[in-house]
């Protein structure tokens, strides 16, 4: 994701809307902005990704990397395991703004610390989750807000057969985007997890999702559900609207003009089908926030207390799921848990 992420994507139906997807790529387009120095623990890939993208310098240790560049920003694409101690230390040496994938972390005390640490040291933050920087999510969401479908009521989303932490932060993200990032007031789950991997403090896998449903504390409730689409359909009292195939087309329905009685199943027919046509990527627009945030020019970036929530739906949904799908409900009390996020020999 770091560095060659564009690779994999160009073979995507749907490249042209995600590229450039790698953290460099991006850098490299977007505007204003400087890649300066590359890290990797392996030299020969962070000795490659400086020549390809033409940084000046490349190390091997973030550390010696924070202590001797003077950087505005850090894109952080570690697997997750280490990127807790990275995000430290780039505050500590007084980073001001950071693009950090998903998740965050492992445990939600883990979270909480971090965003503790960003808050106090006003840390300008954007998460891996890029669906909100993509411009067609959020040219649907302006739709939305200016009453195109009334007011939302539901929300589906559809991202394949996924992995919970691997996917689902994604899910998550869209979904708490489109419901007015409300706090979620409660969860219930059905996951596929081997009971053989749950212990009491470690749940060591990154379970599937089958099906979970989020409550939000203004009434509009997400359902994920694992399917072969990547759907997300959101429903309001005047109509609905689907953005198809992660992307690709925007289809609109709204109530025939004479408004017919919702029971009437031709009553949402009037159809509007949006083919995209973007070309900017939710990666350069998320560097282009960061710039614009490093610049003082108080771009809308990704409130470091998302992340948390995320987070928390992703585990209230593995606490659902060993509850036998009992409804989860905030506070979260148990902060401790580790979900190791492993499949196979992968983390995510
Ligand atoms: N937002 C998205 O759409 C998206 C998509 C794919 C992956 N991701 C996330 O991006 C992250 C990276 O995934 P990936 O597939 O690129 O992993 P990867 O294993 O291919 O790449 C991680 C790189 O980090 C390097 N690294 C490890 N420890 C390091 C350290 N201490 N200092 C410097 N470099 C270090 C590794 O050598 C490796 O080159 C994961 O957390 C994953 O969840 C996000």
């Amino acid at each position: 994701m770091g560095a060659t992420a564009d690779e994999k994507a160009a073979h995507w139906a749907i490249a042209r809307l995600w590229l450039p997807l790698a953290h460099a790529s991006a850098i490299a387009a977007a505007e204003g902005a400087e890649l300066t120095a590359v890290c990797d623990v392996k030299e020969a890939t962070a000795r490659q990704t400086m020549e390809r993208y033409g940084a000046r310098a490349f190390y091997t240790d973030y550390r010696e990397m924070l202590a001797r560049e003077p950087l505005d920003a850090v894109a952080i694409a570690t697997r997750t395991p280490e990127r807790k101690a990275v995000i430290e230390e780039c505050v500590r040496r007084g980073v001001r703004a950071l693009f950090c994938e998903k998740p965050l972390c492992r445990t939600l005390e883990d979270a909480d610390e971090l965003v503790a640490l960003l808050r106090e040291n006003r840390v300008a933050f954007v998460y891996g989750t890029r669906r909100r920087f993509m411009p067609v999510y959020g040219r649907v969401q302006r739709e939305i807000a200016a009453g195109r479908i009334g007011a939302v009521q539901s929300i589906v989303v559809r991202f394949g057969r996924s992995p919970l932490l691997w996917t689902h932060p994604h899910t998550v993200d869209i979904a708490s985007f489109f419901a007015g990032d409300a706090a979620p007031e409660s969860v219930q789950a059905d996951l596929e997890l081997d009971p053989a991997a749950v212990s009491a403090r470690e749940v060591d896998a990154d379970p599937l999702v089958r099906s979970a449903t989020i409550r939000f504390t203004n009434g509009i409730v997400a359902h994920l559900i694992a399917s072969e689409s990547f759907d997300v359909e959101i429903a309001g009292t005047k109509g609905m609207v689907t953005i198809e195939s992660d992307g690709a087309a925007v289809v609109w329905r709204t109530r025939l003009a004479d408004g017919g009685p919702a029971f009437d199943p031709g009553h949402l027919l009037q159809h509007e089908r949006v083919e995209n046509t973007d070309t900017d990527s939710g990666t350069v627009e998320s560097i282009r926030a960061l710039l614009a945030a490093v610049r003082g020019q108080g771009a809308s970036l990704y409130p470091p207390e998302l992340t948390v929530r995320n987070l928390e739906i992703l585990f209230a949904m593995v606490e659902s799921h060993l509850g036998d799908g009992r409804r989860v409900r905030w506070p979260i009390a148990r902060r401790g848990l580790k979900i190791t996020g492993r499949f196979g020999s992968l983390y995510p």
